[in-house]
């Protein structure tokens, strides 16, 4: 087999790829699904700029062939070998199509390659049924579920976290 050299496929997020990232996030539910309680304070280029600047974590990128950002998310490190995988997004209009697994399947390979990662982490809702089948198809497992414990859209929705080893 081929190693497949996974940092060919993954480009870095500069100002052009926040700019169009922050047009995805249209609504409160948008920005809930997709990052959580990471912006409780609200969502611009400048904070997102400012979330790049992070230390613990690495940000990437799928682009499409006009350069343009097709997905985005991030690694942070917890512990020494263990990750969270968050803040995934697929651009809205290429959703369903396999690109959000290609994208997290190349992120698992550089967390094992590049990142020194033996296990990575991650939280979901229980109701992004889009999420949940991603990364149910990477091999993730529930590791556990705390029902109805954040409020999105004004319904109480499940978090779940999940793990795999890589
Ligand atoms: C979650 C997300 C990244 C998935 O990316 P995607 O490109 O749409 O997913 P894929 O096409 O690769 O599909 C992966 C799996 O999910 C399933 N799936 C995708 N969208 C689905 C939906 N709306 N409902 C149910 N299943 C869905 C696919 O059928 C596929 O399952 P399979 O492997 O069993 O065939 C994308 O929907 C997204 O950006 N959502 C908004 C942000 C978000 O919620 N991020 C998650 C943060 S935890």
């Amino acid at each position: 087999m081929i190693f497949k050299d996974v940092k060919s496929n993954l480009s870095s997020v500069g100002k052009e790829e926040v700019k169009t990232l922050v047009s995805w996030i249209r609504t409160r539910e948008d920005l809930a699904l997709w990052s959580g309680n990471t912006f409780q304070k609200g969502f611009s280029a400048g904070k997102m700029q400012l979330h790049l600047q992070r230390t613990d974590l690495n940000s990437f990128a799928y682009l499409d062939k006009r350069k343009t950002l097709l997905c985005y998310a991030d690694i942070a490190r917890r512990e020494k070998k263990t990750g969270v995988l968050c803040r995934v997004i697929v651009h809205p209009e290429h959703r369903r199509r396999g690109v959000g697994k290609a994208f997290c399947r190349d992120l698992l390979l550089w967390a094992k390659q590049y990142g020194n990662y033996s296990r990575i982490h991650l939280n979901t809702f229980g109701h992004n049924k889009a999420a949940l089948a991603c990364y149910t198809a990477l091999g993730f497992k529930t590791v556990s579920v705390e029902t109805k414990c954040r409020r999105v859209n004004g319904e109480l929705q499940d978090l779940v976290v999940m793990a795999a080893n890589l």
